[in-house]
C-alpha cells in the first residue's frame, strides 16, 4: 500500500454549461459515487466492520477537510480512472476498476458538477483496513482494495462515446456493475465486503432468465425484481435508477451477450 505508481496525466475537457453539469450530476449518482461520497459529495463511512477495516469516501468538496481547492482536474481524472492519489500512492477501496475505462468527456462532466457544488466542511473520515481485510487483499480476494495495482496505467481513454443501443456502449455502462458482480458479471461473493451482504447474482445471460428487456429497465428502476421481491443492499438500485433508458437497453443487450 506504500508504494507510488507513475501514472501519465491526460488532459481533461472543461464543461460550464448547465447541461453539462447536470450530466455530470447524473453520472456521480448512477456510477454510484454517492453511495460512498455521499449524495452532496462532502464524504461518509461506508464499512465499519473490525475484521473488514473501517473505510471512508473522501470529502469531494472545497469546504474544509475537502480536497477539491488543492487538485486539478487531471489529477482528479487520475483518482477516478486510476486510483491513484495526488501523493502517487494508491487509494483504498476507491473502485476505479468501475471507472477506468471512463472517457475524457464523461470525466470531464463529473469535474464540472464537483467543481458547481458548494463546499461542505467535514473532516476525512477514517481509512483503515482492518486485518481480515490486508489478509484477504494478500492472497488475491479483494483486488479492489488496492484497485491501482490492475489497472492497466498505460492503457489509453477514449475522449468521448455516442451513447446507443449497442454493444460497445453496453460494455462501457456494465464496468459499473464489475466491483460487485465480477469482472465476467457472472456474480459471487463480493469481494471485501462485510459477511452479512449477501452475494452478488449471475447478470449475464445465464442468470437473467427470468427477465425480459422491460422488466430488467423495471428491476433496476424500481428495485423490484419480476417476481415482486426486492433486491437487497447493497445493489444500489437507487443510484442505477438514474441510468437513461439508452443506457439500460445496451447494458441488456450486453448483458445477453455474455454466455
Ligand atoms: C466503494 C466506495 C467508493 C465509490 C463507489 C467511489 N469512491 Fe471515490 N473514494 C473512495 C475511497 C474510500 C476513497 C479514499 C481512499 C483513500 O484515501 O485512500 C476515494 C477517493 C476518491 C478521490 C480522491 C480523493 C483525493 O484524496 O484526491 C476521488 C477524486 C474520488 N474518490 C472520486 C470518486 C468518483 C467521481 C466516484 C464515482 C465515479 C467515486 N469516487 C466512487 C470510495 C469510493
Ligand atoms: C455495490 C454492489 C453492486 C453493484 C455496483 C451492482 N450490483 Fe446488482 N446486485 C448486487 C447484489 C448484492 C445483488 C443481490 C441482491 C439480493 O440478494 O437481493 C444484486 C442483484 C442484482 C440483480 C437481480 C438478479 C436476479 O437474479 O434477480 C440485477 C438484475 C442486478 N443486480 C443488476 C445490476 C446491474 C445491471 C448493475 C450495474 C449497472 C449492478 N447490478 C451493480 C450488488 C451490486
Amino acid at each position: 500500500m506504500n508504494k507510488t505508481y507513475k501514472v501519465n496525466s491526460v488532459s481533461i475537457p472543461k464543461f460550464s454549461k448547465p447541461v453539462d453539469i447536470m450530466e455530470g450530476k447524473r453520472l456521480y449518482q448512477s456510477r454510484g459515487c454517492g453511495d460512498c461520497h455521499d449524495a452532496n459529495a462532502s464524504g461518509k463511512t461506508f464499512i465499519e466492520n473490525p475484521a473488514i477495516g473501517t473505510l471512508s469516501g473522501s470529502n469531494l468538496t472545497t469546504g474544509k477537510g475537502g480536497i477539491l481547492s488543492d487538485r486539478t482536474d487531471e489529477e482528479l481524472a487520475i483518482a477516478i480512472r486510476h486510483g491513484v492519489g495526488k501523493n502517487g500512492k494508491a487509494l483504498i477501496f476507491m473502485p476505479s476498476t468501475d471507472f477506468q475505462g471512463m472517457t475524457n468527456e464523461d470525466v470531464g462532466k463529473l469535474i464540472a458538477f464537483l467543481r458547481s457544488l458548494p463546499g461542505l466542511d467535514k473532516a476525512q473520515g477514517e481509512v483503515s483496513p482492518g486485518p481480515l481485510g490486508r489478509f484477504l487483499f494478500l492472497i488475491g480476494e479483494i483486488p479492489v482494495l488496492v484497485s491501482a495495482e490492475i489497472i492497466n496505467h498505460e492503457a489509453t481513454h477514449l475522449a468521448n462515446i455516442t451513447p446507443s443501443v449497442s454493444l460497445e456502449y453496453g460494455k462501457y455502462v456494465a464496468s459499473t456493475c464489475t466491483g460487485c458482480h465480477g469482472f465476467n458479471l457472472k456474480g459471487g461473493p463480493i469481494q471485501g465486503a462485510p459477511p452479512e451482504w449477501p452475494p452478488a447474482q449471475d447478470i449475464s445471460k445465464k442468470g437473467l432468465t427470468n427477465y425480459t428487456e422491460s422488466n430488467f429497465i423495471q428491476t433496476i428502476r424500481t428495485g423490484k425484481r419480476p417476481d415482486g421481491s426486492e433486491m437487497k443492499f447493497p445493489m444500489p438500485w437507487k443510484s442505477l435508477s438514474q441510468l437513461t433508458d439508452t443506457e439500460l437497453k445496451a447494458l441488456w443487450l450486453f448483458l445477453q451477450s455474455i454466455e
